[in-house]
């Protein structure tokens, strides 16, 4: 099958074509985001395969669809970029990669909270320039502090797991609690975890529900100094509200991997020019704000997981063999 791969960077190269190998599809690699504007480039494939910052909105779909596309091959496992009612009614199937390593986003929103807590960051650049001083350096044990968590899917339930591991008391929320949650995860109602958590951590996917979850009302009912990690989706945080929460110490750390306006900056380098998002910039100054440019996925396990997964679905869908990991509404 002749898949057009949008957004391609070098490493999906690799580990694509190396999957690709024992499948034999004609992987034809596209630098370009797919947008309203760089659609054309898809036509005449049958399949196109795109990342979480790819735009799949029905404008986007019906140009797909009118120009022979009939799969769109998610190699992430959020879809809420896709406009799922648009694809269903061109008759276009949507696949996704449902886990890949739930583990590395988990490990990352702990390497978040571990830096933002010791400031390893500030102290790296700090020994660096023959400054020892400890000034502004201080932390706290995470032994004891109540961790909440908001929802208790794959990656949920390890960060919890983990921060368990640290002595933590692990409280969580969830619309749909998991059968698997061990018994020292305590479900709260939303306005007692904000009330108790020490540290709250995003886990839940991007939904109208979630979409702006963690606004200037919630954040009002956090603990003052509270740290709040976000390795979900950028919408669920009102980035204004968190800058207000972060100037009145409401906030006492933000760790963030996604951010609400990423696609116009995340996975490009953008050093060389000026960027005009001010909110983003904004965030950048504060001592106690620590953001990575959506990485939390950006493990070896969790590529190759991806790269063969994406190709399974593409030989699922040709050949109606084996598993279609198929999105539905
Ligand atoms: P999952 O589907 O296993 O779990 C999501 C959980 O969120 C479910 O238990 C669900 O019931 C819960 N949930 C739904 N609505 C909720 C609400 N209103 N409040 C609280 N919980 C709610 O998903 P998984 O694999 O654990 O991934 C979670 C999210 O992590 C993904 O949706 C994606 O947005 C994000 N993600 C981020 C990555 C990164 O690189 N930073 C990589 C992969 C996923």
């Amino acid at each position: 099958m002749r898949v057009a791969v949008f957004s391609t960077k070098p490493y999906d190269r690799i580990f694509l074509s190396e999957a690709n190998a024992s499948h034999g599809h004609e992987l034809v690699f596209l630098d370009a985001r797919l947008t309203a504007e760089t659609v054309s480039l898809a036509a005449g494939f049958e399949a196109v395969c795109a990342f979480v910052n790819d735009c799949l909105n029905a404008q986007v779909l019906e140009q797909l669809a009118a120009s022979g596309t009939r799969l769109i091959a998610l190699r992430s496992a959020g879809f809420n970029h896709v406009d799922l009612d648009a694809a269903a009614r061109l008759n276009l199937t949507v696949a996704r990669v449902p886990a890949y390593s739930p583990h590395a986003v988990a490990e990352h929103a702990v390497a978040l909270i571990l830096s933002l807590n010791r400031h390893t960051f500030r102290a790296y650049n700090r020994v660096r320039e023959g400054n020892f001083s400890l000034d502004g350096l201080l932390g706290f044990d995470l032994c004891g502090k109540t961790v909440g968590v908001i929802g208790t899917g794959k990656i949920g339930l390890i960060f919890a797991a983990i921060m368990h591991g640290f002595g933590c008391k692990v409280v969580a929320h969830d619309p749909y609690p998991s059968a698997e949650a061990p018994d020292y995860l305590q479900y709260l109602p939303l306005s007692e975890l904000f009330a108790e958590a020490d540290i709250i951590s995003l886990h839940c996917p991007l939904t109208p529900e979630t979409d702006h979850l963690i606004d200037a009302v919630a954040i009002e009912r956090m603990k003052h100094g509270v740290m709040l990690i976000n390795t979900g989706r950028g919408r669920v945080v009102d980035t204004k509200a968190v800058i207000d929460g972060l100037k009145c110490g409401r906030i006492g750390a933000l760790g963030l991997d996604v951010y609400e306006e990423e696609e116009h900056l995340f996975f490009q380098d953008l050093s060389a020019g000026v960027i005009s998002d001010d909110q983003f910039m904004r965030l950048t100054t504060f001592p106690n704000v620590l953001i990575t440019g959506h990485q939390g996925f950006f493990t070896r396990e969790a590529l190759t997981n991806i790269a063969n997964t994406t190709l399974d679905n593409l030989s699922a869908f040709e050949t109606g063999a084996g598993t279609l990991h198929r999105v539905t509404r």
